[in-house]
């Protein structure tokens, strides 16, 4: 009964169970959810560029292996992605398409150089340490397929995370050139991770409504508090100071007052206009375009198998 099918949709989401691909759903909550479900599937692709820099120059082989399993992750975490949004009755095809000629964006953390090892340690402890900070809640989010596969990446960021923080400590409690070189990394990555959060509350087009449907538990300003809070007592523990004099614990509160990120920096490097917006969508439309031979050659097999 169609006409029954909006309460029904509103009563899965106020008894906090999981809208599943056969139930109805607003039209709306179904595009917002392939727009935030493929921008994030495409963050994890995009992603494996900058810490894939870093593969041949790990410093020991165990580093290496420990990296490369890492970028590994991330391949993974893209597909299961692309699989929940499908769910919503679009291809992958279509979304690596939108993503390739621009019409669809990834997270602008990854438009962000990596310019020695340090960085490696300070994207797996402050970008993971966010990405953990946002996606925790996804896997309490109200559509089922996305909700599920957020639970297996978080337990896999959380690994990514403790491999970032313990690069930062060794390299902390090394030579004074390498701690000089922990904290050069962490004075760079702090604010666009920061960023990473979204824009604050106020700008967020989308906040309102997919808190609303459940989609997002939290809002970009309250879990970026978070993500404050926790990073603070952990730079404690490296030995490394967060670039914010203006950081101080709020009593009143009961949590810390900060420095906001460049909020017009993010819009420019949403816009196309990061250090390496450029590098990172040539080199994913390069590799797109090296794979066609595999694309042709396993449509060509799966038409074989079919007659
Ligand atoms: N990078 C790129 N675009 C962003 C970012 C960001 N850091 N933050 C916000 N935006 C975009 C939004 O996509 C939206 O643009 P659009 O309307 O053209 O799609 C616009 O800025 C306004 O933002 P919001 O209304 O706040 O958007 P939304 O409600 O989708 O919240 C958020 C943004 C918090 C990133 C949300 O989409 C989300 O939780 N996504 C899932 C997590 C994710 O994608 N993580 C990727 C990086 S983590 C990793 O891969 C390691």
């Amino acid at each position: 009964h169609q006409t029954e099918a909006p309460d029904h949709f509103d009563a899965i989401v106020a008894a906090d169970q999981k809208v599943e691909p056969r139930d109805w759903m607003p039209e709306a909550y179904r595009k917002t959810l392939i727009r935030q479900i493929a921008q994030h599937a495409h963050s994890e692709i995009i992603g494996m560029q900058p810490e894939g820099n870093w593969i041949s120059r790990a410093p020991t082989l165990k580093r290496k292996a420990i990296l490369l399993a890492k970028v590994q992750d991330e391949a993974g975490h893209g597909l299961y992605l692309y699989a929940a949004a499908e769910t919503l009755g679009v291809d992958r095809e279509e979304l690596v398409e939108m993503l390739v000629d621009g019409r669809q964006k990834y997270s602008s953390i990854f438009n962000y150089p990596t310019l020695t090892w340090a960085d490696i340690g300070a994207i797996g402890w402050l970008v993971d340490g966010a990405a953990i900070v946002n996606q925790v809640p996804l896997c309490r989010c109200s559509y089922g397929p996305y909700a599920r596969a957020m639970i297996r990446i978080c337990k896999e960021e959380s690994f990514h995370q403790r491999q970032g923080y313990e690069i930062l400590h060794t390299l902390s409690h090394g030579t004074p050139e390498q701690k000089a070189m922990a904290q050069d990394a962490v004075d760079r990555w702090w604010y666009p991770s920061l960023a990473m959060f979204g824009p604050p509350d106020g700008d967020s087009t989308h906040s309102e409504r997919s808190m609303a449907w459940k989609i997002k538990r939290f809002s970009n300003d309250e879990l970026r508090q978070r993500f404050v809070d926790m990073c603070v007592q952990q730079a404690g523990v490296l030995g490394l100071r967060l670039p914010d004099p203006d950081l101080r614990w709020n009593e009143e509160r009961r949590a810390h007052d900060y420095t906001q990120p460049d909020y017009d920096e993010l819009m420019r490097v949403i816009k196309g206009e990061g250090p390496c917006n450029r590098q990172r969508m040539a080199h994913r439309r390069r590799a797109h375009e090296d794979g066609a031979w595999v694309r042709e050659a396993a449509r060509a097999y799966a038409e074989k198998q079919h007659a």
